[in-house]
């Protein structure tokens, strides 16, 4: 057993910063009010609560403190937002628009709506890993009533053009909502900018602790709430406010603006040293989504031909690296990701998907680390694998 460890996931996680951590940790103990009561430890917690939106608002370009929703979570962000605005006023039917390769977070209470009176399209990227505007443009109907487009893909990295998408939802009197789960911090987010009416966030992936999100929602857009209970959140989400997360949340986002003059390049050039080490080592290797023509700088996905994604990982555990593999393990049957086959990436490849995300603690050495081990790693595994060659004289084929 190794004793390195190196973390490769950051998409998936991030460790809470301890500067974050030493904000928001007055909140859990000395500042502990409940931000509803109306005696000064409750309005202490309130006045933090209020800090923070306002934090979170400037740092989002956002127009007013109240259109900042804190939340539990990027999946309770995305499901309020999607059930919460396309059955605002109380409509039962309508038209929706969502990317074929959306979180789950989005796609799951999309296809619930789709069961419950709402038609859904979902619109598929092109083989760059782009939605693009043209092919929205076909999509929009006059019923249409919500688009979702994620911001940035939390397994291929690449951007979406939001504001250009945007524009094209409001001709049609579609609203249009972004998960930027992945974006938030990483790249420049602007909602005015962007021009959508609601993003959500995930408080785990910039260093706040997990059981942090957000919602923005412009103001004036109307949408039904999806916790109902004791009105909290100017009555958008009800459920006494984790103050602690609030103040964790704003401050992880402070330090991500901050710190991104240079920490983007820095990521960028470490991203670019593992593909370029990656697809110069590995043969017939593959960078998904190559032509896109913006990626974050953080996530860098692969098709290795010839391995599975999950012996890849167990094998990289086994050298104490962590990184993810794009197919899913659920109830004994291994999926490939729906975001690879919504690219055009071949079944059989996208078995052999890996996804690395580098982070605030990544080092070169980290990168070169996982090059040395991942290269017999996937030898061994293709030895290993009698319909290798086969697949590689397709690949050489196609090739010719
Ligand atoms: C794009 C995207 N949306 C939503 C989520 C869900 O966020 P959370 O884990 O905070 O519920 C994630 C997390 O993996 C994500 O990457």
């Amino acid at each position: 057993m190794t004793e390195r460890s190196v973390y490769l996931d950051y998409a998936a996680t991030t460790p809470a910063d301890q500067r974050v951590v030493d904000a928001m940790l007055p909140y859990l103990t000395e500042h502990y009010g409940n931000a509803n009561s109306m005696y000064r430890l409750g309005r202490d917690a309130s006045r933090a609560l209020e800090d923070a939106r306002e934090r979170v608002a400037r740092a989002i370009g956002a127009a007013r403190p109240d259109e900042v929703i804190f939340t539990s979570c990027g999946t309770e962000s995305d499901n309020t937002a999607i059930i919460g605005l396309a059955t605002a006023a109380g409509r039962t039917s309508g038209h929706i628009i969502v990317s074929a390769f959306e979180h789950h977070a989005v796609l799951e209470p999309a296809w619930r709506l789709g069961k419950q009176g709402f038609e859904v399209t979902e619109l598929p990227p092109r083989p760059d890993g782009t939605v693009h505007p043209d092919d929205l443009a076909a999509a929009l109907r006059d019923d249409t009533v919500l688009v979702s487009v994620m911001h940035g893909n939390n397994e291929i990295g690449t951007v979406q053009p939001i504001a250009e998408l945007a524009t094209l939802a409001h001709e049609r009197g579609a609203l249009l909502h972004t998960d930027a789960a992945q974006t938030l911090g990483k790249i420049d987010f602007d909602v005015a900018a962007l021009g959508v009416d609601a993003a959500s966030f995930s408080g785990h992936k910039i260093y706040a602790p997990k059981g942090t999100g957000a919602l923005y929602l412009k103001g004036g857009t109307r949408m039904t709430p999806y916790l109902i209970g004791g009105g909290q959140e100017s009555k958008r989400r009800s459920g006494t406010q984790n103050v602690a997360g609030a103040v964790a949340f704003a401050t992880a986002l402070e330090l991500m603006d901050a710190e991104r003059p240079a920490e983007g390049p820095r990521l960028a050039a470490l991203r670019d040293r593992l593909v370029d080490g990656l697809l110069g080592r590995i043969e017939y290797a593959q960078l998904n989504a190559a032509d896109a023509p913006v990626r974050l700088p953080h996530i860098a996905n692969f098709v290795i031909p010839g391995v599975e994604g999950e012996a890849m990982l167990l094998h990289l555990d086994a050298a104490g690296i962590a990184v993810s593999t794009g197919s899913a393990c659920s109830s004994g049957s291994l999926k490939p990701s729906h975001v690879l086959l919504s690219i055009g990436c071949p079944v059989e490849f996208a078995h052999g998907s890996l996804r690395v995300s580098l982070g605030r603690y990544t080092t070169e050495a980290d990168v070169d680390y996982l090059l040395e081990t991942l290269v017999p790693v996937v030898d061994r595994l293709r030895q290993m694998n009698p319909l290798y060659e086969k697949m590689v004289a397709g690949l050489a084929g196609a090739a010719d």
